[in-house]
């Protein structure tokens, strides 16, 4: 489909820019990093290129997860204007680079040694038929409790080991008069939670299985019921204004000790950084109980595309920024997520950000990194958006049982094969 909207757009704005003069000294940024933390951490990158030169252009588009964003950069890329990078996470990438718009970052990778540095998970997705179309940014990781520290002892809480540990102490912050649970109703927050529960839920083995491989035997398992069972249990826990809610509202939730916790991705992190908030003495971050050992990951990727060659020196100059190892830090310390490459040292990071890092090591070399299938690295997005669809559906009762969930994801996915 993409491919279809965008070959003859290649072809058009590769002709309406042929003729170029002078370098342009200024990135077009399309990005969804519109809350606090998120525009603090970009701040950073702007930074590091103006005292290049550059200026920013901005394209924001608010909106978590980037669907509204991926809207608007399917528009623009279909009118033949191409930002010199957007904003983009795993398969959406290989999408564009299949549709033959992206430019062609190799020397720049060569000349960096990013082959040696970025991990073979993230090259998977920014290196399409032996080029380098994407520069990765970070790794985030899904699989995440974010909990008010003083809101835990005031509840006499510790940490969860298991879903049912879990559920133990959401009752404790209820019984205290506390919401326990902040979530936002959007269904990429919803899908994003269920990434937690059914790694919980089934395992390792059972996740990769289900939501990378989107093998049919384990989407229609009593194990996926299970799991569905145990995502209606957490909706119990969430007060009756979710819906809607924008992510980093939920995240204040917690920050200022109306909820007790968030399931979320570590950019929930780059609000408590941006609000001045300590792990350890204002805040706790745990792995989603019985998912210790084990990462889920997406990592922001900043998608080349091919502009016209007055352009490239910026889209360089970007690139170049983005994996250098001391913006890899600064970066990342800001946005709550841990380096693009494995030779950053760990130095500058909090707690959190610490134990990120070694797990991600971790995972890595032990083969449970996983996909996030609801950002976007599980699937193509099709896919992803079918499962967010559905999940969303029953967070938010039109879907009733986890029976009818099982049916209608598989068929869903089915579907959008
Ligand atoms: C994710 C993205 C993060 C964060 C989050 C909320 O998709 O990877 O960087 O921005 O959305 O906006």
């Amino acid at each position: 489909m993409l491919r279809k909207l965008l070959i003859g757009t290649a072809l058009a704005s590769g002709l309406a820019f042929a003729a170029h003069a002078e370098d342009v000294k200024e990135v077009q940024m399309l990005h969804w990093w519109t809350s606090g933390g998120e525009a603090a951490a970009l701040n950073v990158l702007k930074g590091d290129l103006a005292k290049e030169g550059y200026a920013w252009k901005d394209v924001p588009v608010a909106g978590g997860g980037g669907d509204a964003a991926m809207t608007a950069l399917k528009a623009m890329v279909a009118a033949g204007n191409y930002p010199t990078a957007s904003q983009m996470l795993g398969y959406t990438v290989l999408d564009y680079a299949a549709a033959g718009v992206m430019g062609d970052l190799t020397e720049t990778a060569k000349k960096e040694g990013w082959d040696k540095s970025v991990p073979a998970a993230l090259q998977k997705f920014s290196v399409y038929e032996g080029k380098w179309v994407a520069a990765p940014v970070n790794v985030h990781s899904v699989n995440w409790l974010w909990i008010n520290k003083a809101v835990m002892d005031k509840i006499g809480g510790t940490e969860p080991k298991t879903f049912d540990d879990f559920v133990a102490l959401l009752d404790k912050a209820k019984a205290a008069g506390v919401i326990p649970l902040a979530l936002g109703g959007q269904n990429w927050q919803e899908a994003t939670m269920f990434d937690s529960v059914v790694l919980s839920t089934g395992g390792p083995e059972f996740y990769k299985k289900a939501f990378n491989d989107l093998d049919d035997a384990s989407l229609k398992s009593d194990t996926m019921k299970k799991s569905f069972d145990n995502l209606a249990k957490l909706v119990t826990y969430v007060d009756p204004n979710f819906s809607g809610r924008d992510w980093n509202l939920a995240t204040a939730m917690v920050i200022k000790g109306d909820a007790l916790v968030q399931v979320m991705g570590d950019w929930a992190k780059g609000e408590f950084h941006a609000a001045n908030k300590t792990p350890g003495t204002d805040f706790l971050c745990y792995r989603f109980p019985g998912t210790d050992g084990s990462v889920i990951y997406n990592s922001d990727m900043f998608g080349m595309f091919n502009v016209p060659d007055d352009r490239k020196a910026a889209q360089v100059a970007l690139a170049t920024a983005t994996l250098s190892k001391s913006f890899q830090s600064a970066f990342n310390v800001v946005k709550g997520s841990v380096p693009a490459r494995t030779d950053v040292p760990d130095t500058d990071f909090d707690a959190c950000g610490k134990k990120g890092i070694a797990d991600l090591k971790a995972a890595n070399e032990g083969g449970t990194l996983f996909g996030s299938l609801a950002q976007g690295y599980g699937a193509p997005p099709a896919v992803a958006n079918a499962y967010k669809d559905v999940v969303s559906k029953f967070v938010h009762g039109q879907i009733k049982t986890s029976d009818e969930a099982v049916t209608e994801l598989v068929k869903a996915i089915d579907d959008a094969k």
